[in-house]
């Protein structure tokens, strides 16, 4: 029984981490999907609401399951016994930055990461161009699930 862990910020989930999530359950027996809490980074979304997202958005795929995560990606890793890291991978220019996370991961641990082309279709697709669409008033419901654009719609109405 092999266990995929999808790692990401998902400041917001897209419909591209959802489309890897999906194919990734249905090739691997268990899926946990790795939210990052990263408050440095000083996120849209608290953890738990993108946890509480993607467990929305996934609840019809019994062999996903979603935490957050603090510190390494190895150690949740090693925590969850993932047996592979799956990344999304949208156009070359993504490909250096997360070859060398790859690179610093199997250094740390060993951990084997694969790599899952994004759909032509969503290629286009970045959390942080969707944060920027829907803080302008702009229409998300094509690019994000839809309790993801409902909790856009309501975060941006407060500002
Ligand atoms: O969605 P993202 O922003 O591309 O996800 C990046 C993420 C969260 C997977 C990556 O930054 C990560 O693994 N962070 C945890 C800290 C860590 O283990 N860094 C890599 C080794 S230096």
């Amino acid at each position: 029984m092999i266990t995929a862990l999808v790692p990401g910020s998902f400041d917001p989930p897209t419909n591209g981490h959802i489309d890897v999530i999906t194919r990734c359950a249905g090739l691997f027996a268990r899926v946990v999907v790795g939210v990052a809490n990263n408050p440095s980074k000083a996120p849209l979304l608290p953890a738990a609401e993108r946890v509480a997202l993607i467990e929305e958005c996934c609840a019809g795929l019994p062999n996903v399951e979603c935490a957050s995560f603090d510190g390494l990606l190895v150690d949740l890793a090693q925590r969850v016994e993932a047996d592979v890291i799956v990344k999304g991978l949208r156009a070359v220019t993504d490909f250096e930055y997360e070859l060398q996370l790859a690179q610093m991961n199997s250094h740390l641990s060993g951990m084997v990461t694969m790599f899952v082309a994004t759909k032509p279709e969503l290629g286009y697709l970045s959390s942080s161009l969707v944060k920027e669409v829907a803080s302008f008033g702009g229409a998300v419901d094509e690019l994000v699930p839809a309790p993801v654009a409902r909790a856009l719609k309501e975060r941006f109405a407060h500002e």
